[in-house]
């Protein structure tokens, strides 16, 4: 059976911007927009633009609906429960400091533990500090070894200080490192942690499966796949987010629109995320893409590996994500 490849030259075409001859490789950092992504927003502004769940017109209705439409896309990409653990955020870091503020706030104490690891993002690291500095928790860091490697026995030792946090990407941004998130979530449920997940990096290249994984929050972008800018997400366990205090205050915040009675009541919900974003319509168009983890992209994967490696006389990685670049490229 011939082995399939990835139609790069078609592909290309769906991005505009190649046209101009460049030649781009900072896809992790923010990643280019196929014309599907650019034109679902053009056709937004030229056809609906008008203000989301707050007006009672045509053009409004079906914002809301495009709206909406895209938060059961994000469940069903991610595999949540419900529509009601989509939140809308700018992106990773808004989604963590979500976190931290409307959940951290609330249940991190003095004394706490909070475990992160050395490879995350700032990101996932700063909001942790702000939050610990301000309750007198602590943190700890889990180190990696020679291979770039979280050191797991590190982070069974911390585990057993019972952290009330452990917070850790999926894929490290820094050396690519794909972390054994589901057994390291497991273990730090059965230590009776919270456990947030970073996804910006992971996202991007893998199925994520929120229920597999059993983290309790999992922030990513929608820049770093292919989506617009300014269309993140937020996945948190309902029981969780109706618990928390809201993040930012306003708007729908306040259920009653008296000054005396206004309530305030979790801005993590759904309904509290109802602020215009122009991105979120089509946020939904790339992901089926952004996640195909098929052969025929890893293959690709692979033997773009082997050939940034061989062109500048490195020694490429021993192992990809399912196996060494030489095997995959044959699979
Ligand atoms: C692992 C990781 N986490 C968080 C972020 C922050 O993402 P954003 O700037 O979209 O909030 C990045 C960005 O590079 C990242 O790689």
């Amino acid at each position: 059976m011939a082995i399939q490849t990835l139609d790069v030259t078609a592909i290309r075409k769906d991005f505009p911007i190649f046209e101009t001859g460049i030649a781009y490789l900072d896809s992790a950092n923010t990643s280019q927009r196929p014309r599907q992504v650019t034109g679902a927003m053009l056709e937004y502004f030229e056809k609906f633009n008008s203000n989301i769940h707050r007006a009672a017109y045509g053009i409004a209705e079906e914002a809301t609906l495009r709206y909406e439409a895209t938060r059961e896309k994000v469940r069903v990409f991610i595999n949540a429960a419900s529509t009601k653990e989509i939140i809308y955020t700018r992106g990773t870091t808004e989604g963590i400091n979500l976190v931290a503020y409307g959940w951290g706030r609330k249940n991190i104490n003095s004394g706490d533990l909070i475990v992160l690891t050395i490879l995350d993002h700032h990101s996932n690291i700063v909001p942790w500090q702000i939050l610990a500095a301000e309750k007198g928790a602590r943190i700890e860091y889990v180190d990696i070894d020679e291979k770039g490697e979280l050191r797991q026995d590190q982070f069974a030792d911390l585990l057993k200080r019972g952290p009330k946090l452990v917070a850790f990407n999926l894929i490290s941004n820094a050396m690519g490192t794909i972390n054994p998130a589901r057994e390291m979530v497991a273990a730090a449920k059965r230590a009776g942690a919270t456990v947030l997940v970073d996804g910006a990096q992971s996202t991007p290249h893998q199925p994520v499966d929120v229920r597999d994984l059993g983290c309790d929050f999992c922030a990513f972008s929608g820049h770093k796949m292919l989506g617009p800018t300014g269309a993140g997400i937020l996945y948190g366990r309902r029981e969780l987010l109706e618990a928390m205090d809201p993040f930012m205050a306003g708007g729908d915040t306040a259920r009653r629109g008296h000054l005396l009675l206004a309530r305030r009541h979790s801005s993590a919900r759904p309904g509290d995320d109802r602020r215009p974003r122009p991105g979120v319509p089509a946020r939904g168009t790339p992901l089926r893409d952004a996640a195909d983890d098929s052969p025929r992209r890893r293959r690709h994967r692979a033997r773009l590996v082997l050939r940034v490696h061989a062109e500048r006389g490195g020694r490429p990685p021993r192992k990809l994500d399912q196996g060494s670049p030489e095997d995959l490229c044959l699979r």
